[in-house]
């Protein structure tokens, strides 16, 4: 399970402009900020995605294709204080088509911040996905912050604030030092091809 081919394919709001759904399909949520973006970047071993250090930089769905069998998806992040409520709602909207419509959508890699506990949009997003029944796992970001004693009380805040069902599993990443993400690829590849 090696990273051989990486493509950017596009960048879409409608579902007439996703790629064909011929592949299974893995995408990214979570607040503004939190790393979606770094993670591609992290698993691909390359700057692929685009990645900011001031919140909202990715505005529309992109998709990646990886390997030429499985796309990623890099979704807009919410939370950004800084968004008008139409904006806020355009979000809803693309989001909610997306996971209503795509029907390769395999799973969800659903971001927390490690450092913080989950925020109440954080616990509505897992309510989310729960309720459409899409399958989804967790990656508690830019655990290189953390020490040791830290990590481990993250893992323990992270499951009990979202109120996790012992099934999901919570994985702590770093994309700077790139850990954990091998453990997360590991899953993900077995589970697409349960
Ligand atoms: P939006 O596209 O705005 O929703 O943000 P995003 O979730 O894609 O976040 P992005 O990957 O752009 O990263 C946001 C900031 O966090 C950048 O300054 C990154 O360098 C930083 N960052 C991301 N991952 C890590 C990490 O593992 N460790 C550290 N220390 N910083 C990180
Ligand atoms: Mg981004």
């Amino acid at each position: 399970a090696s990273v051989k081919t990486v493509k950017f394919i596009k960048s879409a709001v409608n579902p007439k402009d996703y790629p064909p759904p011929h592949f299974p399909e893995i995408a990214i949520v979570g607040r503004s900020n939190v790393g979606k973006s770094s993670l591609i970047n992290a698993i691909f071993k390359r700057n692929i995605a685009k990645v900011s250090a001031s919140p909202g930089k990715t505005r529309l769905i992109n998709f990646f294709l990886l390997n030429d069998r499985i796309y990623f998806v890099d979704l807009p992040g919410y939370g950004y204080a800084k968004v008008s409520k139409a904006e806020r709602e355009k979000w809803r909207r693309m989001i909610e088509t997306y996971f209503k419509v795509r029907e390769n959508l395999s799973l969800v890699i659903m971001l927390v911040d490690s450092r913080h506990q989950p925020t109440r949009l954080d616990i509505m997003m897992k309510q989310w996905l729960e309720s459409l029944d899409i399958p989804y796992v967790v990656v508690a970001t830019k655990a290189d912050k953390l020490n040791q004693s830290e990590k481990a009380k993250a893992v323990k805040t992270i499951r009990k604030v979202l109120n996790l069902p012992e099934n999901i599993p919570v994985f702590l990443t770093s994309s700077k030092e790139k850990t954990g993400i091998k453990e997360l690829m590991g899953y993900i590849f077995n589970k697409i091809s349960e």
